[in-house]
């Protein structure tokens, strides 16, 4: 395992900053960090013995800088099961975030519509999760100092968080729908008949990350809000072929808004 709190103290103290809130940005969303003030750039191939990131749109780096006002570190890229990373490895950011004492963590991701009412480049919060590739990032020996060896699972979103976000969404006249993701542990695409039985399942929307990130940072109690864009609608739901291009086109679509919904949700932080 690696030693999280070394590499975590040698980054602040090289960098000079010490977060106070992370942010993991899926495909097709790294565009924030460009609103990042003072930022510098940690790749992690820098880090001895971190993973590498090799999926296209993604580049692969921690950004640290002053986003809206508040001392941030995000990810520009992310592990995912598929690349071949241990289940262990596609969360070691989160325990590198816990070390570097950051409490809350906003996680992005791009998804695949399954509830009819979305539509494709729609926003949608994270509410709850299924785990159906049935892979446990927990597993093995338990990290005590992080975390109880069952972790309660009931809310794996921070529901204050995400109130307070609603509500500030609300008075500006936006909606902000609430669904259930499921992780599948890719990389193809899921098929029509998948896509129906998730359905039933309760699932809303469907992805391939997330999930682990989610159960490591309620193992650690980080506060986490979780944002999907709904880049695509599932196998089956229309009748487009899926392809990644098309889940980065329309990721970059709805640039404005989600930049404008991701500073409202670090904007209400100061109300909390
Ligand atoms: Cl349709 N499925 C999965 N697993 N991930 C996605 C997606 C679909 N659309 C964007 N990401």
């Amino acid at each position: 395992m690696l030693n999280y709190f070394q590499i975590a103290s040698s980054m602040i103290r090289d960098i000079g900053m010490k977060p106070k809130i992370a942010l993991i940005l899926g495909s097709g969303l790294g565009y924030l960090t460009c609103e990042f003030q003072n930022s510098t750039a940690v790749y992690y191939s820098q880090i001895p013995g971190f993973p590498a990131s090799t999926v296209q749109g993604h580049s692969g780096r921690f950004i640290f800088g002053n986003f809206h006002g508040i001392p941030s570190v995000a990810m520009e890229g992310r592990f995912h099961f598929y690349e071949g990373h241990e289940i262990r490895d596609v969360v070691s950011p989160i325990y590198l975030f816990k070390e570097m004492g950051i409490e809350r963590l906003l996680i992005t991701n791009a998804s695949g519509g399954i509830n009819k009412t979305y539509s494709p480049g729609e926003i949608v919060a994270i509410r709850d999760i299924i785990n159906l590739g049935f892979r446990n990032p927990l597993r093995g020996p338990n990290e005590e100092k992080f975390g109880v060896r069952f972790p309660d699972m009931s809310s794996v979103v921070d529901l204050e968080w995400l109130a307070r976000l609603r509500e500030r969404l609300c008075r500006d006249g936006h909606e902000l729908k609430e669904g259930t993701y499921i992780w599948t542990l890719g990389p193809s695409y899921e098929s029509p008949s998948e896509i129906k039985s998730f359905e039933f399942l309760g699932a809303d929307m469907v992805g391939m990350s997330t999930v682990p990130e989610l159960i490591a940072a309620n193992h650690c109690r980080m506060k986490t809000l979780a944002l999907s864009c709904v880049t695509n609608m599932a196998s089956g739901i229309l009748k487009e072929k899926l392809s990644h291009d098309d889940v980065v086109r329309t990721a970059n679509r709805i640039r404005h808004r989600f930049s404008d919904i991701v500073g409202k949700a670090l904007e209400v932080l100061k109300e909390i």
